[in-house]
């Protein structure tokens, strides 16, 4: 076989192994209680309401809505009506359909980046933001996150402060994967501040915030963003279903026909079959109820975790405390190191996400992600009872 180890670009050649798709794999195996996904739970995908909503698409637009098309400008005008009930004031013009928000990533990444340029991302953060940034060859500047209140604006300004200015900046404000944790709301219209006074465009990543269980709403960072720095990346992966590979970016009009044009070079359109069927699911009003049943259930997932945790491993762990999304941050004594204890655990048949991967900067070795939503009630009862005896066994 040919090697093409020295013809890769940079960027290709300095690529890790995706260790997500490394532990699905691990974990397709039925035995292994997975707390590793990072999913809806399938019993709670709305399969028959949408299954209605692609029939009636298909016979009310027939061969039309499986051709190449513009995107869908209803679809358009649903999310510009949805973002102003989380108090972003937009135009369907502002908005721009992507393929979910890693595709939005990756389109804004190109449209600020270039090689060896600065981003300012948190130290901890999402794996596909990582990819979309040092992936791409930026110089990487990691600020801190507090496990209560999110970011570090201070940090954050600090890093704005530095020359040559970065590019952009990526925050995950609602329910963080992989920390769980949420951006108070004094930081949001902080960071936002600070995204004006530096003139350094701030991506707010927000697939997760439609799934709030508890607590009170908190506006996006893009509603306190008087001068347009602010880019809203929104999915319905999470409030939907992933398998639909829909998601938007809210940006200023003068800039769509450049993200437009950049987009093109990626593929050529999202599906006009899937963009239709999703509005006709949202123009039902299927989507209230739902996220009502979604949340409902996530919240018992969330509390019979959170309630394990707290009997079996309370006295020697620590974690975060989500009011929504899918995620629990669990940090071990520092002695222990849970890339290597995951083989154990593997064998024990539970597994996690050590945090390492979602590190910027190295460290949090004692960390893991722990998921929620995939699993029901007593399966996360028995996976935490599996996974505390490996941690004790090391105690
Ligand atoms: C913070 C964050 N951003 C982006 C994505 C990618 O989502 P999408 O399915 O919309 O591409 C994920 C998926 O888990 C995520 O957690």
């Amino acid at each position: 076989m040919y090697s093409y180890t020295n013809m890769l670009s940079t960027g290709a050649s300095t690529m890790r192994r995706s260790v997500m798709r490394d532990l699905l794999k691990l974990t397709a195996d039925p035995q292994i209680i997975s707390l590793a996904g990072g999913l809806p739970a399938n019993e709670l995908l709305p399969v028959d309401e949408f299954r209605d909503c692609l029939n009636s698409v298909l016979k009310r637009e027939g061969a039309n809505a499986m051709q190449y098309r513009p995107q869908y400008r209803p679809l358009k005008e649903w999310i510009a009506g949805y973002m102003q009930t989380l108090g972003v004031f937009c135009q369907p013009d502002n908005v721009f359909i992507t393929n979910g928000n890693q595709q939005g990533l990756t389109i804004l990444s190109r449209l600020f980046l270039d090689p060896g340029q600065p981003v300012v991302i948190e130290e901890i953060t999402f794996t596909g933001i990582q990819q979309a940034t040092s992936g791409m060859g930026a110089e990487v500047r990691a600020i801190p996150v507090d496990l209560l209140t999110g970011a570090d604006d201070a940090a954050l300004e600090e890093a704005f402060r530095q020359y040559p200015r970065p590019r952009f900046a990526v925050l995950i404000p609602d329910f963080h994967n992989p920390l769980g944790v949420s951006l108070s709301a004094e930081k949001r219209s902080r960071v936002a501040a600070l995204a004006a006074e530096y003139g350094v465009p701030l991506i707010e990543d927000n697939p997760y915030i439609a799934l709030r269980f508890e607590g009170e709403a908190l506006p996006p960072i893009k509603a306190y963003d008087e001068q347009g720095v602010v880019f809203f990346l929104g999915s319905f992966s999470k409030m939907l279903a992933p398998g639909v590979r829909l998601g938007w970016i809210v940006a200023p009009t003068d800039l769509i026909p450049k993200i437009t044009v950049l987009r093109e070079s990626i593929d050529l359109e999202s599906s006009a079959l899937m963009q239709r069927a999703v509005h006709e699911f949202v123009q039902r009003g299927m989507l209230e109820p739902h996220l009502e049943q979604l949340t409902f259930e996530n919240l018992m997932r969330r509390d019979t975790m959170l309630n394990a945790l707290e009997e079996s491993l309370g006295s020697v762990a620590t974690w975060t405390h989500p009011e929504g999304g899918l995620f629990v941050w669990v940090t071990l004594p520092e002695h222990i190191d849970t890339t290597e204890m995951l083989q154990e655990a593997v064998q024990r048949q539970v597994a996690y996400v050590p945090g390492s991967p979602f590190a910027v900067a190295g460290g949090f070795h004692n960390t893991m992600r722990l998921n929620f939503s995939s699993v029901t009630p007593p399966v996360i009862r028995e996976g935490i009872a599996r996974l505390a005896e490996v941690v004790l066994s090391h105690c």
